[in-house]
């Protein structure tokens, strides 16, 4: 296989997970107690900073990688301030050049992130997440975000939630997450019509993979 061609998503589950409600349910009654970590908790009074000196609605994009899709939406929605997330000081350190005054990328893990967010009130107008790691393996449910604790916290945020993965299974399992929570989401194949948002996106569907696109309103 050269190397520019990325492997179809592989799993040992054909079907979601079957204690998905039991987890969710668990999740509901069971306070997540891990502390958050100082770094995170700096990161965040800076994202306060950042979004109060800018003062227009937030777009959030977690798990932003190098934050190609940060740049792109900056641009899409200039009255936006659009600030991108993710825990890879690596991938976040890959220089694409100036970001646009707009935009603003900062390094944290989401799981200590959005309960911050969640506490301070923040109501972002989108959340993108575009292409998290699926984590397939079936043991691995608890690591995929609707099988995390933390899932309550990132919908508590609000907005328009868009989450795009190459692996269908990951997001009808959050359709059906989402459903329990008492919100409706669409599930549709994307068809890119526009420039790849994200380079996960780009390799995916020039390696011919079908590509999925989640929506949902959440208030
Ligand atoms: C498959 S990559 C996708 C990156 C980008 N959205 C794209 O499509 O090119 C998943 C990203 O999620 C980030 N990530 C995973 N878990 C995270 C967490 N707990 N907090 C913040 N970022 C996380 C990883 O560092 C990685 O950059």
């Amino acid at each position: 296989m050269p190397a520019s061609v990325s492997r179809q998503v592989i799993s040992n589950q054909t079907q979601p997970y079957e204690k998905l409600t039991e987890v969710l349910q668990r999740h509901q009654t069971v306070p997540f107690q891990k502390p958050i970590a100082d770094f995170n908790r700096q990161a965040f009074e800076e994202a306060q900073v950042l979004l109060a000196n800018h003062g227009g609605p937030l777009i959030l994009d977690s798990c932003c990688g190098v934050g190609q899709s940060t740049r792109l939406l900056a641009k899409r929605y200039p009255k936006h301030f659009v600030l991108g997330v993710d825990r890879s000081a690596d991938r976040l350190e890959r220089k694409l050049g100036k970001l646009p005054e707009n935009a603003a990328l900062i390094r944290a893990d989401l799981v200590d992130f959005w309960r911050l967010a969640a506490a301070a009130a923040w109501r972002p107008e989108y959340h993108f997440l575009l292409y998290p790691n699926p984590s397939p393996k079936k043991k691995d449910f608890k690591l995929r975000w609707h099988g995390h604790p933390v899932f309550k916290d990132m919908l508590a945020l609000g907005g328009r939630l868009e989450c795009r993965t190459n692996w269908q299974l990951y997001v009808v399992e959050m359709q059906q997450a989402l459903k329990f929570m008492g919100v409706v989401a669409d599930l549709q194949p994307l068809h890119l019509v526009d420039e790849p948002l994200t380079p996960f996106e780009r390799k995916y569907a020039n390696s011919g993979h079908d590509l999925w696109q989640l929506t949902a309103q959440i208030n």
